[in-house]
Order: C-alpha cells, then sequence, then structure tokens
C-alpha cells in the first residue's frame, strides 16, 4: 500500500474514495461536517433520518454527492468521542481500510487521523507505565499508527501458495491521510518513519510464517546478506554489515552451549551479526538478540505432536531482530545498532543431546542440560556473552521462550524481566506508545536457586513455578556485564486458529525504543 499526507478542503479532494469519521450520538466529526457543508446537508440529513448513528462497527457508502469531487463518500462510525483510545483507534482505522477496499476504490483520502485520541485508557481504572493516560495523541503520533494498522490488517503470506495473487479483488492501492497544512512537515516525517516500521514488521512476519524446511539456519544467514545488499544499494545510507559464524568458528569461540543444541540436526547451526553504524564512532550500540529456532521439536525431551507446526515460529525473536535492523537502516537513524542471531534447529537424533549432559558455555560457566526442550536459553547464553565484544550501551534479548509465559500474559502483553530499572521502563513505555505492549515480572534473587545443579554451575530448567523468570533467572547469569533486559514473546509473536500467522511483534515495541532514545 502507498501512502501519502495531503491536506485541503475535504469537499474538493479528488479521489475515488473520501473516508470521514462520524462520531456517536449523530454527530459529524470536522471533516465530515465540511463536506456537510459543501453538499446541502445531505449528511447530517441522512444521520437525521436515522441511516447512521456513528456507532462503532457502522459505516455507510454513499456515491455521487453533490458539491463533493469524491466518487464516493465512506462514512465510518466511531462510537463516542471520549471514548476513542490507542486501541478504538487502531480498530476504526483498520475498519475504515477493510471497508474502503470493499468498493472498488483504488485510492482514497481518510480524514480518520483527525479524531481525538486519548492515550493509554486500555487498562481500567489504572494508570500505564506511560505515565499521562489520557493525554492526547498528536499528529504524527497518529500517522505513524494509522499506516501501522492499515498495513497490518492488509498482510497476506502467500509465497507457498501456487497462485501468488491475492484472493481479495480489492484494487486499493494508495491512501492519503489527510492533516492540516500546519501539521503536513511533522506528519510527512511520521509517515516515512511508519513506512519503514511496517517494512520491518513485514520482514519479521515473512520470516516467521516461512516453513521450518524452506527457513533454516542456513536460509537466515543468506537473509542477513540479502539484507545488507539490498539496504545497501541506497549508497546515501550507511551500510549494514553481516557476519555470519559457521559451527567450526563457533566451536573455537567456545559455544559448546549453542552447539549442544544444533549437535542433534542435520542442519548446521549459524551465528548472524548485523551492525548498522548510523551514530557517532563513539557512541555504544544497541545490541538485540534474537532466539532463531528454525524449529523446535524439543529433542530427545521430545513434544506431543499437537500444534507442534507451530513450532516453526520458535524463530521469532529472530525474526523481529532482523526486522528492526531494517527499520532502523531505512530511517537512517543516527544510531549504532547490532543484531545478533543465534540460528538452529532443535532436533532429536542419535547425535542428540541426551538430559543430563553436561556442556561448558562460552562464559565458562558449566550447565547441566535436564531438558533439552529448554533448548533457547542454551543458545542465547552463548550469543550473550558474545554481544560483550560490542560494548554495548544495551543488550535486548527477544524469544518465545517459555510457555509459562503464555499461561502468565496470554497473547497481550510480551514478558519483561531486565538487570536494570530504567531501561525496563523505557522499554514498557515504548510498547504503550507504539501499542506492542510488554509486562514487567520480577527477577528476584530468590529464584536463582530453582536452576541450581547438583553436577554443574547451573541446571538449564527451574521446574514448573515461575517458569518464565527461571528462563530469565539463567539468562541473566550471562548478561553481567551490561545493562540488558529480555523479552519473552511466546505469546505474542504469532497468532493460532484459522488465521495462523506471525505477527511481527515486539518489532513495533523495539523501534519505538530506539526512536525514543534518540530524540
Ligand atoms: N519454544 C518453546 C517455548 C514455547 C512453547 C513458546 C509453546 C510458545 C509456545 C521453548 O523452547 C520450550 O520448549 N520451553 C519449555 C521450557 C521447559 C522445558 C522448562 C516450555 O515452555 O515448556
Ligand atoms: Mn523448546
Ligand atoms: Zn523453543
Amino acid at each position: 500500500m502507498e501512502f501519502s499526507i495531503k491536506s485541503g478542503a475535504p469537499a474538493k479532494q479528488a479521489t475515488a474514495c473520501l473516508i470521514l469519521g462520524v462520531l456517536e450520538p449523530r454527530r459529524l466529526g470536522a471533516a465530515a461536517e465540511a463536506v456537510d457543508a459543501a453538499a446541502d446537508k445531505r449528511l447530517s440529513a441522512l444521520l437525521r433520518r436515522g441511516d447512521m448513528d456513528g456507532k462503532t462497527g457502522q459505516s455507510l457508502l454513499l456515491h455521487n454527492v453533490d458539491g463533493v469531487a469524491a466518487e464516493r463518500v465512506l462514512l465510518i462510525g466511531c462510537g463516542p468521542e471520549e471514548e476513542i483510545n490507542d486501541a478504538k483507534y487502531r480498530k476504526i482505522i483498520e475498519r475504515s481500510v477493510k471497508q474502503a477496499a470493499a468498493t472498488g476504490a483504488a485510492d482514497a483520502i481518510s480524514h480518520l487521523p483527525e479524531l481525538a485520541v486519548k492515550s493509554g485508557g486500555a487498562t481500567a481504572g489504572m494508570a500505564s507505565a506511560a505515565g499521562k493516560v489520557g493525554a492526547e495523541r498528536t499528529m504524527p503520533w497518529k500517522i505513524y499508527q494509522a499506516v501501522l494498522a492499515a498495513e497490518q490488517c492488509r498482510y497476506e503470506f502467500r509465497a507457498f501458495k501456487s497462485k501468488k495473487k491475492s484472493r481479495r479483488k480489492s484494487p486499493l492501492r494508495e491512501i492519503a491521510l489527510a492533516t492540516a497544512k500546519r501539521e503536513t512537515a511533522a506528519a510527512e516525517t511520521a509517515l516515512r518513519q511508519a513506512r519503514a516500521t511496517a517494512n520491518g514488521v513485514k520482514l519479521a512476519r515473512d520470516l516467521g510464517n516461512r516453513p521450518a524446511n524452506a527457513c533454516t539456519p542456513t536460509y537466515l544467514a543468506q537473509q542477513a546478506q540479502a539484507l545488507s545488499r539490498d539496504l545497501g544499494k541506497d549508497k546515501t545510507r550507511k551500510p549494514l554489515k553481516a557476519t555470519v559464524l559457521n559451527e567450526a568458528a563457533m566451536k573455537k569461540l567456545g559455544m559448546h552451549s549453542l552447539l549442544s543444541v544444533s549437535q542433534g540436526s542435520a542442519e548446521p547451526a549459524r551465528l548472524i551479526a548485523m551492525e548498522y553504524r548510523g551514530g557517532g564512532r563513539g557512541d555504544k550500540p544497541v545490541v538485540i538478540v534474537g532466539k532463531g529456532v528454525t524449529f523446535d521439536t524439543g529433542g530427545i525431551s521430545i513434544k506431543p505432536s499437537a500444534a507442534m507446526d507451530e513450532m516453526k515460529f520458535d524463530m521469532c525473536g529472530a525474526a523481529a531482530v532482523f526486522g528492526v535492523v531494517r527499520a532502523v537502516v531505512e530511517m537512517e537513524l543516527p544510531v549504532n545498532l547490532v543484531g545478533v542471531v543465534p540460528a538452529t534447529e532443535n532436533m532429536p537424533s542419535g547425535a542428540a543431546t541426551k538430559p543430563g549432559d553436561i556442556f561448558t558455555s562460552m562464559s565458562g560457566q558449566t550447565i547441566e542440560v535436564l531438558n533439552t526442550d529448554a533448548e533457547g536459553r542454551l543458545i542465547l547464553c552463548d550469543a550473550l556473552t558474545y554481544c560483550a565484544r560490542y560494548r554495548p550501551a544495551v543488550v535486548i534479548d527477544i524469544a518465545t521462550l517459555t510457555g509459562a509465559c503464555v499461561v502468565a500474559l496470554g497473547k497481550h502483553a510480551s514478558g519483561l524481566m531486565s538487570n536494570d530499572e530504567p531501561l525496563a521502563a523505557a522499554l514498557l513505555r515504548a510498547g504503550e506508545t507504539s501499542g506492542d505492549r510488554a509486562w514487567q515480572l520480577p527477577l528476584w534473587k530468590e529464584y536463582e536457586k530453582q536452576i541450581d545443579s547438583p553436577f554443574a554451575d547451573m541446571a538449564n530448567v527451574g521446574g514448573r513455578d515461575a517458569g518464565t523468570i527461571t528462563a530469565a533467572c539463567f539468562l541473566a547469569k550471562f548478561a553481567r556485564q551490561y545493562r540488558w533486559a529480555h523479552l519473552d514473546i511466546a505469546g505474542t509473536a504469532w497468532t493460532s486458529g484459522k488465521n495462523k500467522s506471525a505477527t511481527g511483534r515486539p518489532v513495533p515495541l523495539l523501534v519505538q525504543y530506539i526512536l525514543d532514545a534518540k530524540s
């Protein structure tokens, strides 16, 4: 989809579809009111007659409205104005795009960014981590969110359909977002950033949705090189450097924990690093690390077969790293960013790790592998040790790490744990702003003894209680040298059921965190 910013009198705008908001009870939005005045009160007459009262979910399509340049006018119910919060605004945008796409229109102008949106408000009767609940969202925020919501709802993954063309016949290709003239410059900036973020989300979704037979560690490594090549075509940008380590190189570094996971698989592991130096020479980089288990069978501690196909999504942390890197490079942000992806399959075989096996990690700490299905932490711990070489400002890892996180938080929030409170607070705030929320869990010392081992420095599992936290406790032992946060995205990275798909989360959260840190 193409997006642009437009200002001007709504009734005079030449477009195939003019999208206008109607509020409850029977109240025209500002743009609709202007159109009403130009159209001999036709819209207000419709409301008076009861054709529409502005309830959310309602819409009304009008053709050939006298006094209006647009071919069609699409009225969208937005509910009571005071109830429009972040989530509702995104819903309204999604609905309007779906409705516009259902007409024959190839382009549209949407006046919905005029809506007054109250920040937060999603937690009933409680202040959010973002602080000022109820503060009005700015025009740049509304533009940015409109683009992300529109792209999100138009997404399809058809790479493995024999008919590549969408089943949808919709010709809708272009949406202009209306703003007041004086706000166009800020809106244009937000639009550019939103396009880049949407491209990052799409990349993360495409990689996540790709089946494991076509998304191996080798494939991910090739994708890093392809991304570096593609982004490098624009010579005005700072380059993205991609480095790939093979198993021999990892062995030399002492990454025996990571290799204990790949040793049962016919597919060789890869350690991928993507470095972008958009900031100053002395600026310490933000380092993001994504779990890249391209398929998780559980290994010898094999998983039950129900829904095992969904374990192709066990590389969604890695996919998010690719997405964030792509977005940040496209935005040409003045920041140093490194993306690190340990990539492997987790398979049972004659060569696979057995429960009770002990390995020495790159950090020198030894690990007793009591459950081969707790493999994410085994690859992340060596990747975290590796990250120290970048002298990071912060390290944030992203992983579909524990089923326990889905039990605790469901599909709504990613789990957040950190050894640095300001970093945790900044991530929570970025989650609220972007609508890609996280919720913090404690990383108290008391939990640590659950992963004590009689034979090694630690065990890789800590029992049933607080499974998400004990997994983070394990990782924390490898992140002592720097400010670190861990996002458990087991619940948020994909949706199940008939619309099964990778979501691209937490790309919006992380891009927002980087944007906030830079302004
Ligand atoms: N990739 C899984 C976690 C997972 C499971 C994410 C289901 C989303 C949905 C991870 O590797 C795993 O298997 N974790 C185990 C850990 C346990 C053995 C301590 C789990 O959560 O059961
Ligand atoms: Mn597992
Ligand atoms: Zn896993």
